[in-house]
């Protein structure tokens, strides 16, 4: 089969940030492409953050102004898409493995179409192994060509080549792009992409480009318009989201960002992720005085111990951090706080880490994800010399986790004997006469019931047991 390579990436080209100011460009489908998926399904598999979340349900729309529709099974549809991730080693190793799985379905289905997208195509090392080992692939298209994929679609039908383009770059902004939602009471907002921070371990800034704002007003019509049909809750996301605004004329902030979606009338405000150097006053008194914003924030701190906060660029310290966590505690009492930490940075020692175990117990986080160090090409941790074995990372994470866990139950059995309230999201995986959902402070809440009409409502449910994972409640009317 012949490449069309419009565009290949470079990590190198990446880091530079040489555009000062953003553009802005209205999301338009050309009637060329109208009806390009007629009588085509399609099917897209998302790994990794809920920036992917969000970017699949702008595929996903835009396909459907195609004419796609959805496929049920994902190895009978005509057209299957990846959406990737790259944080980490083993986040790509699931990757290939699917598209071993895909490659043997595409043998029985030779009319289907591979695209891959997500953060994996813009590394130089990953897309060259696409092209050389996985030629039954169609299309690669990084993350900031979504809004091209009407073009590159069509190129792939009619030169029946396989497509290439991932530029790197800044990146822009697009407005109005149609969006296919999954759920029809949570949604999923971008208020920025990109991030700026480069932290030394981390691939994001490279595969995202640069910190960019959507307009304010952009946002809070988004979220007037979910209010209007029916939404109950969004979660705002970025990178960095306490970056908000930095990059845009004037001084109005994430907090100020707060405080003016509060007024639309959305009953329930979330946002991830947050950096604790940028997470300001104003943004805790919004937490406070905002009925809307929930009682629940994910402030990744990665390290307790301050060298290594150093080595990973993260600009604070341990006590830094503690402060931050005293006046949240302090201004908001009810609040739960969850973080991201990562074992085994290049050469941390016994003690750096037994730094990170004395941070959970000073925080005491009601969760966390928690992340041995995976070496990124292309990063300047990747550079770093790191004695540490295998054995020993996986032994800090196992001791990690005791503890984590114990702070997890310990965050749930709080609310035994209380009155939460949960919005429903569904019948629970595991028995099917409950129903499931998350509470203010995003503590997952099974209760007995079959009344599916309460999905997508708000309801009183009071705790009786919790445990690591979730919590268990009866439904109460008041
Ligand atoms: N190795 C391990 N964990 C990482 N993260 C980001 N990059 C890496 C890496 N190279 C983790 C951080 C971040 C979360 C989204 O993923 O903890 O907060
Ligand atoms: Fe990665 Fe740091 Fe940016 Fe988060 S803030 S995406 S960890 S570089």
């Amino acid at each position: 089969m012949s490449k069309i390579k419009l565009s290949m990436p470079d990590l190198i080209k990446a880091r530079k940030r040489l555009e000062k100011n953003t553009p802005t460009y209205t999301y338009e489908l050309s009637k060329e492409y109208d009806e390009l998926g007629k009588g085509k399904t399609y099917y897209i598999f998302t790994y990794g953050c809920q920036g992917n979340e969000a970017d699949s349900e702008v595929i996903a729309g835009i396909l459907e102004d195609l004419k796609y529709t959805k496929a049920e099974d994902p190895y009978k549809a005509n057209l299957v898409i990846l959406n990737t991730c790259a944080i980490r080693e083993n986040a790509e190793n699931r990757i290939w493995g699917v598209l071993g799985n895909l490659k043997g379905a595409k043998q029985n289905n030779k009319d289907m179409l591979v695209a891959i997208c997500g953060c994996m195509p813009q590394e130089e090392n990953a897309t060259n192994k696409l092209i050389e080992s996985y030629p039954f692939v169609d299309l690669i298209f990084g993350t900031h060509n979504i809004y091209d994929l009407p073009h590159l679609l069509k190129e792939a039908y009619d030169k029946n080549a396989k497509v290439i383009e991932v530029i790197s770059t800044e990146g822009a902004i697009y407005e109005g792009a149609p969006k296919k939602r999954e759920s029809k009471h949570k949604a999923w907002i971008n208020i920025m992409y990109g991030c700026d921070e480069f932290c030394t371990y981390c691939i994001v800034p490279y595969t995202r480009g640069k910190e960019r704002s959507r307009a304010k007003e952009n946002i809070i019509a988004e979220v007037k318009d979910l209010v209007a049909k029916g939404y109950k809750e969004v979660t705002l996301l970025g990178q960095n989201v306490n970056a908000y605004g930095k990059d845009l004329a004037g001084d109005y902030t994430f907090g100020d960002l707060l405080y003016d979606l509060d007024k639309t009338g959305i009953e329930r405000i979330r946002y991830t992720t947050s950096h604790p150097k940028d997470l300001d006053l104003k943004t805790i008194y919004a937490m406070r005085d905002c009925k809307s914003v929930m009682p629940h924030l994910h402030l990744p701190v990665q390290s307790g111990d301050d060298y290594i906060l150093k080595k990973m660029n993260r600009k604070y310290t341990h006590q830094e951090y503690l402060d931050k966590i005293k006046k949240l505690k302090e201004e908001i009492p009810n609040i739960s706080i969850t973080t991201d930490i990562i074992v085994g940075f290049p050469n941390e020692t016994e003690e750096q880490f037994i730094n990170t175990l004395k941070l959970v117990d000073e925080v005491k986080f009601e969760g966390a994800f928690t992340f041995i160090y995976s070496k990124r090409e292309g990063t300047p941790a990747a550079k770093m010399i790191d004695e540490i074995t295998e054995e020993e990372k996986h032994q800090r994470l196992d001791r990690l986790n005791v503890l984590v866990d114990k702070y997890y139950l310990e965050g749930n059995k709080r609310f035994e004997g209380q009155v939460v309230k949960v919005l429903v999201d569904g019948v629970s995986k595991n028995n099917k006469n409950n129903l499931c959902g998350y509470s203010e402070n995003l503590k997952l809440v099974h209760f007995p019931s079959n009344d599916l009409s309460l999905i997508g409502k708000i309801v009183n449910v009071k705790i009786t047991e919790g445990k690591t994972w979730f919590a268990l409640g009866e439904l109460v009317n008041e």
